[in-house]
């Protein structure tokens, strides 16, 4: 595996999750209360999309590794789903840390046990991933703060024939993505380099490679959209940030809706894009 991301970009995102300013699942850790605790899972039942897509044989009884992790939550989860092994990694070990500290984590809409995961902490498209062989990679929210040639190279480097990869992503080329970078950069919630892309540069990356493209969806037309717009409260009025969530539970059956009967036709109105690839025999 070689360094395929310049340092200068690297030692910016480590920076901008080491200093965790504003996160943009802070929302996680208002959790005093049963009430509290009750709405942070019902509001991971909506945005842990790609985690109820997820087929669990990829997960059960393999080795799963996730790419920029930050809070461990959802290797915890796959842990309970019966991983034979989970491992994360990231560049940010203050940001991972703070998820490892906190007594209750939460992914999917239920509580998950706190327990500790081997990490591989760095950039996963240089040396971090080194000597690692895994059955299954997931990258969810963080593919577009990584280099797309570095990362394919990565996922090839860690899994053998017959391994899998999932991705979930911001779609870079939805009508209102350059609004809410502009917006997201203003509020301090977007790293200073973070590109969302289009799904289909994603897929003829790993294509190209050889890989073989088993699942494309494209997601959330309304809800995450809805969520940032709670979010940009939060610096204001952070309770009323928290409780505005509670409308994204009723927004999941539009967005089921939407899923079916339009993204198919219109995938780049989707907020996300979810993939699955499988590692081939040709891949080089
Ligand atoms: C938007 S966060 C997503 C975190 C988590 N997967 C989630 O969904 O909440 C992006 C993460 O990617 C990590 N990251 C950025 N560049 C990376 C790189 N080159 N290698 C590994 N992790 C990286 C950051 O430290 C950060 O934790």
């Amino acid at each position: 595996m070689t360094t395929t991301t310049n340092q200068a970009v690297i030692d910016r995102e480590r920076a901008h999750y080491q200093v965790h300013g504003r996160y943009l699942l802070s929302f996680l850790e208002r959790d005093r209360t049963e009430s509290e605790r009750w709405l942070i899972r019902r509001v991971l039942a909506t945005w842990d999309r790609q985690l109820a897509l997820l087929p669990s044989e990829l997960i059960r009884d393999r080795r799963v590794l996730e790419i920029g992790c930050g809070n461990p939550r959802v290797l915890q989860y796959f842990a309970a789903l019966g991983a034979a092994e989970v491992i994360g990694n990231d560049l940010a070990p203050a940001f991972v840390q703070r998820g490892f500290a906190r007594p209750h984590n939460y992914a999917a809409g239920r509580a998950v046990a706190a327990i500790d995961v081997p990490m591989r902490y760095g950039d996963a498209t240089g040396q971090a991933l080194r000597g690692l062989t895994v059955d299954t990679v997931t990258c969810f929210q963080s593919l577009h703060h990584l280099d797309l040639p570095g990362f394919v190279a990565a996922c090839n480097g860690v899994l053998a024939p017959g391994g899998h990869v999932a991705i979930s992503d911001p779609t870079g080329d939805h009508p209102l993505r350059r609004l809410g970078d502009a917006v997201g950069r203003g509020s301090g919630l977007l790293s200073p380099d973070e590109k969302a892309r289009p799904a289909r540069e994603v897929i003829a990356a790993f294509l190209d490679r050889g890989f073989e493209l088993l699942v494309h969806r494209s997601l959330n037309p309304t809800l995450e959209i809805y969520f940032h717009l709670t979010e940009l409260l939060a610096p204001y009025a952070p309770r009323l940030a928290f409780w505005a969530k509670a409308l994204m539970a009723p927004l999941r059956p539009l967005d089921d809706w939407l899923e079916a009967h339009v993204l198919p036709r219109r995938p780049h109105w989707g907020w996300r894009y979810f993939l699955i690839f499988r590692k081939t025999e040709a891949v080089r």
